[in-house]
């Protein structure tokens, strides 16, 4: 399987079927997600095999944060990238070894400090604060203690995820670096995350680079280059790098020497496992064009719908038994179920003639979909199935009305 590899439209009609003989898809099924987990295998397989064998490759829980996919990594071996103390119990969890797990993040409070010495945790500072406290907490005890810099190299396509321009709220400037390593010999390493789609090889390994040089310079054992690969969401997309191609950018330019490297993907590994089925409810014409409406919108698609012009995903028509219509297509505009006008998908989009009951299929909705789930409307977040082959199983049972209820009262 290739790198960053998305489940192929060929294959879906077969899983739709499975997914309706196993009972998890239904006549009255609103919505479901679903998580290709030999292809997350794959992808993890090439990740490990591209890079020196003693890298930990903590993946970011903020991507996908289901405890059942998180054991799929870490049962392969990987380590995880925690952005809040509730992705460090996700970790634990899911099983993940304290010495496999990154903690990360801008505002850690002293408890959560403590609680990840105690624990042994790779832990990267955000700021000089954060260094103080861990300083009177008594750090390294068991932990390694990395600083998260900015080297200021440049921002990539999209601002939102850029975190290397001169204006990125993350780290503190790498000039200063050299300065804080003096103020606090606990520090073992430089950590550096460059954004999240929208960077190519050119500005990951440059900011690489800068954060490798001052580390081997000041005598540090380790070197975390966080996440970052693009992918691609639909056809017209560049083809974005490979990991083997990012690999080798970085050894080539970021000559990271004796230092140990550790890693933070997220998107390329998980955003292609996922793809996500919504039953459409009604079909109407809006100023003659089709206007289906159904049941994901910006509930799990936040960014395609507040930041369209940065995000976008691929939709295609199916009949109830998974079949692509075929009819011939007209713009269509794909509105979601919560009651704000801009709750749309797609606005003009050339789709087949849809019916009532007939299915949308969003593909690649793997990362950094049910981890920003909105509750506006207070609609219950679907369930998600994994599956081998054509095998599902249960990854998260999704909510039930009472199950809101819950979650909004006292
Ligand atoms: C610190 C850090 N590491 C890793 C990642 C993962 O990035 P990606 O999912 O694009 O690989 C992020 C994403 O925002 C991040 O903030």
């Amino acid at each position: 399987m290739n790198w960053a590899s998305r489940v192929p439209m060929t294959e879906i009609p077969n899983l739709v079927r499975a997914a309706t003989a196993a009972g998890v898809w239904g006549p009255h099924t609103r919505a479901a997600l679903f998580h290709d987990l030999d292809r997350l295998d794959d992808h993890l397989s090439l990740l490990q095999g591209a890079f020196p064998a003693d890298t930990l490759h903590g993946v970011a829980i903020k991507a996908n944060p289901l405890v059942e996919v998180l054991r799929v990594l870490v049962e392969g071996g990987a380590g995880l990238e925690a952005a809040s103390f509730e992705e460090v119990q996700l970790a634990l969890a899911a099983g993940c070894p304290p010495d496999r797990l990154i903690f990360d993040g801008p505002a850690k409070t002293d408890a959560e400090l403590a609680e990840a010495l105690a624990l042994g945790l790779w832990v990267n500072a955000d700021s000089e604060g954060e260094l103080a406290r861990l300083a009177a907490l008594g750090a390294p005890g068991r932990a390694r203690i990395g600083l998260r810099v900015n080297p200021g190299v440049g921002a990539g396509r999209i601002g939102m995820t850029s975190t290397v321009g001169r204006s990125s709220k993350f780290g503190v400037p790498l000039v200063v670096a050299p300065y804080l390593i003096e103020q606090y010999p606990f520090i073992s390493g430089l950590h550096v995350h460059t954004g999240s789609q929208g960077c190519g090889l050119e500005l990951l390994s440059a900011a690489a680079r800068a954060t490798a040089e001052v580390a081997v310079e000041l005598g540090l054992s380790w070197l975390d280059v966080g996440g970052g690969l693009p992918v691609r969401y639909t056809d017209q997309d560049p083809e974005p790098p490979t990991v083997g191609q990012w690999a080798e950018a970085l050894r080539e330019t970021a000559a990271w020497g004796e230092l140990t490297l550790l890693t933070e993907l997220g998107r390329s590994l998980h955003a292609g496992c996922g793809w996500a089925l919504s039953r459409i409810e009604f079909v109407k014409e809006l100023n003659g064009e089709p206007l289906i409406t159904c049941h994901l919108g910006a509930d799990l698609l936040l960014r395609r719908v507040y930041a369209s012009q940065d995000w976008d995903h691929e939709l295609a028509v199916l009949d109830p038994q998974g079949n692509p219509r075929l009819g011939e297509p007209r713009p269509t505009s794909v509105g979601g179920p919560l009651c704000f006008a801009g709750d749309l998908i797609a606005r003009g989009r050339p789709l087949p003639p849809a019916r009532p009951g007939d299915l949308l299929l969003i593909r690649d909705v793997g990362a950094y979909t049910l981890s920003m789930w909105s509750r506006h409307c207070s609609r219950a977040l679907p369930p998600t199935y994994g599956h081998r082959g054509q095998n599902l199983t249960l990854l998260h049972p999704g909510e039930r009305p009472e199950d809101v209820v819950r979650f909004w009262s006292r």
